[in-house]
């Protein structure tokens, strides 16, 4: 299979924090993790440390995913990189990764800068802005140009789309970014929601898989928005937000989602 494409055409399953079950999420095992089981949308989180240096975390704090304390906003990028982001995580005995204690305590937090080095022309990334701070935009914009990232040529990809939950902050994006793909991340779709996004520039729309149905995808549709889902707990959601009518979503365990979809 072309590392290009995916299996699930028709609804693509995106690796959320890279294969974030089986491997300590947004680091390079789980990313690779997800590419080696052929997976190769991904979506990842990105932040900025308080020397302006985008590095891809989730939480606001450093505690819950490295060896560090305190928020990413407030520590400096020579002591982000001093910190393990692997020890922590406890591998599922029936999982994909690596198995026994330790097993990932090599984990790192990358930059930004390293995933578009690393990952040029192999993935489809779809990245989250997930900080509030005005020059993260601006500092994102630069790296995906130096680093000759452009939206993807196919739904396959490989390219670069990015979303928030923050409207000011996809305002912002979008005006830096204009040539890429936005996406409004929100609970649940509205009428009005998709008026926002479309006033913002955005093309799509993603809603929580939990509560996402047909007729809010219909309005989406109608919007010409296209809708993904992000949130899934667990079966039951992911076949909610296939039968929604949703083109893809995020997910932990992308192999299981596949298999489940398929069977
Ligand atoms: O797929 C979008 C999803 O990542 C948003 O939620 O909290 O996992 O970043 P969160
Ligand atoms: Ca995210």
């Amino acid at each position: 299979m072309s590392p290009h494409t995916t299996p699930d055409n028709e609804f693509t399953l995106i690796a959320h924090r890279g294969f974030s079950s089986d491997a300590p999420e947004n680091t390079y095992d789980a990313f690779d993790l997800a590419i080696e089981h052929g997976f190769n949308n991904i979506e990842t989180d990105v932040q900025l440390t308080a020397d302006g240096v985008p590095v891809l975390i989730h939480d606001d704090a450093l505690d819950r995913t490295t060896s560090g304390k305190g928020p990413v906003a407030a520590a400096s990028i020579a002591y982000v990189k001093s910190l393990d982001a692997g020890v922590w995580f406890e591998a599922p005995a029936d999982g994909v990764g690596r198995h026994g204690p330790a097993s990932y305590g090599d984990s790192f937090v990358p930059t930004l800068e390293e995933f578009l080095d690393r990952y040029r022309g192999r993935v489809n990334l779809h990245l989250e802005l997930k900080s509030r701070e005005q020059e993260l935009s601006a500092k994102v914009a630069k790296l995906v140009d130096e680093h000759g990232w452009h939206k993807p040529d196919s739904p396959a990809g490989p390219g670069v789309s990015i979303s928030s939950f923050d409207a000011s902050q996809l305002w912002r994006s979008k005006n830096t970014m204009p040539h890429l793909d936005h996406g409004f991340l929100l609970r649940r779709i509205t009428a009005l929601d998709c008026e926002l996004a479309i006033s913002i520039g955005c093309s799509g729309i993603y809603p929580n898989a939990a509560d996402v149905t047909l007729e809010d995808v219909q309005v989406a549709k109608l919007n010409r928005l296209l809708v993904r889902t992000w949130g899934v707990r667990g079966e039951a959601d992911l076949r909610r937000a296939k039968s929604s009518g949703a083109a893809g979503t995020t997910v932990d365990w992308p192999l299981r989602a596949r298999k489940l979809l398929a069977g």
